[in-house]
């Protein structure tokens, strides 16, 4: 390197800060990233691999731009009578978000998001040259309608994130507080889903909400629930106008023909992709149980992770984790980490190796 970053021409709001970077070992457990530990079932890879097969014989062609038959996929997929038109997509739903912070974020606005939250909204914000500003969560990382509505009403922010459930602390979001948000405020309302198939079955989606609602719109990814994250998918479904401000950032032809094709065809087997879901499920109950049968302090969960608390030192639980091939998330809570549910046999290496370090 014949220069350092600081002696380049970058921008002002750029200098001095750091790039998203959660740890990327290759350890023989690896429960950090939140994602879905099981691969994808070797009928359903076969089928996309023809599915890809076939699209790069016309890879020679740009891919259809608005990726139509993508879009029927997920409308089908979320149901609740939602049309193509109603439906985006991106290269994971990072892209998504970013999309939407390009068209109603930018310079001189500023996003909302309840913190502690997905970290990537703050990085997504600073990217757009937008300002961020962290409302709080009540006991336990809880947000109820009232509080939420009054803290968007006095901030009065142009984008709102709702991370529902949230990461990093798997807090349910009740449709209540989606509601209160989106009258308590004139610009848009993000409902990040991308851990909604991990919530129980009964509980509703905020796509029941988007009747009426042109503000809101409900991103989704096939990463977690979908064991896609090496695919980078992401979608949300919102009112037909709001999707025509995304074509005005969007690259065009952002979807690659194969990453359409694969997603088309993993659409397919919705039902058997998401059967690995009940047994996340299960093992994420167990870890939590398993935690705080070890005296740790537990957090409700309706995603595929727990975050604990109890930890004396969670930099050197961590570190010692890590020595016994297990990588887990130090999210910068004090006193807490976050892991993933892994396969059985990848939850109880991690369940055997936190009971072998003990408290420190
Ligand atoms: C809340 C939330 N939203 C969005 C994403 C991004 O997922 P992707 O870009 O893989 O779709 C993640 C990934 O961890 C997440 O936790």
């Amino acid at each position: 390197m014949t220069v350092t970053l600081d002696e380049l021409p970058i921008r002002d709001d750029l200098r001095g800060q750091t790039p998203y970077g959660a740890p990327q070992a290759p350890l023989p457990v690896a429960l950090n990233v939140n994602e879905n530990t099981h691969p994808v079932p070797t009928e359903v890879a076969d089928d996309i691999a023809d599915a890809i097969a076939q699209a790069l014989r016309g890879v020679n062609r740009y891919p259809d731009r608005e990726f139509l038959s993508l879009r029927e996929g997920f409308a089908q997929y979320l149901g609740h009578g939602l049309e193509p038109a109603q439906i985006w997509a991106g290269n994971g739903s990072n892209e998504v978000l970013q999309h939407l912070l390009q068209a109603f974020a930018g310079p001189g606005r500023t996003v909302f998001g309840f913190e502690p939250t997905y970290s990537m909204y703050r990085l997504l914000t600073r990217g757009v040259g937008s300002q961020w500003i962290g409302g709080t969560r009540g006991h336990d990382y809880t947000v109820s309608a009232q509080d939420a509505a009054d803290q968007v009403a006095r901030a009065r922010p142009d984008v709102v994130f709702l991370c529902a459930p949230n990461n990093p602390t798997g807090t349910p979001l009740p449709l209540d507080v989606v509601e209160a948000v989106y009258d308590a405020t004139d610009g848009i309302v993000i409902v990040d889903e991308a851990y909604e198939e991990f919530a129980p079955r009964d509980a509703p989606s905020a796509v029941t909400l988007l009747g009426g609602r042109p503000r809101l719109a409900v991103s989704r990814t096939m990463s977690k629930a979908f064991a896609f994250a090496g695919a980078r998918v992401g979608y949300l479904a919102a009112d037909p106008a709001l999707i025509d401000a995304l074509r005005l950032v969007r690259l065009p032809y952002h979807l690659s023909a194969l990453t359409q094709a694969a997603a088309v065809a993993a659409l397919r087997h919705a039902d058997t992709m998401l059967k690995m879901v009940d047994e996340i499920v299960a093992q994420r109950d167990r870890m939590s149980a398993t935690l705080e049968a070890l005296g740790y302090q537990v957090h409700e969960s309706w995603t595929n992770f727990v975050l604990f608390g109890g930890v004396a030192d969670p930099a050197a639980t961590w570190q010692a984790l890590y020595d016994r091939g297990v990588l887990i998330r130090d999210i910068g809570i004090p006193g807490h980490l976050r892991v993933t549910a892994g396969t059985e046999d990848e939850t109880t290496a991690f369940l055997e190796a936190l009971a072998d370090v003990g408290s420190r």
